[in-house]
């Protein structure tokens, strides 16, 4: 791969987060430099193979291993990025009433408090991964996703609108793992709800919701 296409760390401006300690992100921000690191690596190396124009058979294994790992390490590259984007200091904890993405969770699930509910349920399930709000596109319904690790699970196409990190490196330093629910009070806490409803497609919410 050209050495102009490679990825660039992103730069987010985070400390001071309630109840997520700066130590916390550091520690996360190191984490997410090396996915973008490993995503630069393996696209180094998968270019390495194609250099003369195949891949031979000796190659194979090789090609094969590199290859099944860019799901794990592209996804814990942009996972990480919609992360990091989705957070602000000074949050107001929830969305404003006349906010698009209010509106989109009265369309999906009846109410804001319905919506969180599910998110916060999928985000208190065990195992390792990520709770993720992603928007249909086509339909303008939003649905709550349990991802295993960064790749499994996540909907092709469909459109991450908010995106929680649950493995337990994303609040060890601050609540023990049995305390995930605490971690992911913080996390709503400090919602860059704007960013949210930037990432949503407007024009297709479904106009049937009366609540708003
Ligand atoms: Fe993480």
């Amino acid at each position: 791969m050209l050495q102009t296409m490679a990825y660039k760390v992103k730069q987010f401006n985070l400390s001071g987060l309630k109840g997520i300690s700066d130590k916390t992100l550091e520690m996360h921000f190191k984490l997410y430099e090396g996915y973008v690191k490993s995503v630069n690596e393996l696209n180094e190396k998968i270019a390495e193979v194609l250099k003369d124009g195949r891949v031979d058979q000796d190659e194979f294994p090789a090609y094969s291993e590199l290859t099944r790992r860019l799901g794990f390490e592209y996804n814990g590259m942009v996972l990480h990025e919609y992360y990091f984007g989705n957070l602000q200091k000074q949050g107001a904890g929830i969305p404003s009433s006349d906010s698009d993405f209010m509106r989109a969770t009265e369309a999906s699930f009846g109410s804001y408090d319905l919506w969180k509910t599910d998110f916060v349920g999928v985000g208190k399930m065990r195992g390792v991964g990520w709770a993720i709000c992603y928007q249909d596109p086509t339909k303008g319904m939003i649905s709550n996703h349990w991802i295993t690790l960064h790749e499994i699970g996540n909907v092709a196409g469909f459109i991450p609108i908010l995106v929680m990190d649950v493995w337990e490196h994303a609040f060890i330093l601050d609540y023990a793992p049995a305390a995930r629910p605490k971690y992911i009070e913080a996390f709503f806490s400090n919602i860059n709800w704007q960013a949210i409803d930037g990432r949503l497609r407007k024009d297709v919410i479904s106009p049937s919701s009366s609540a708003a």
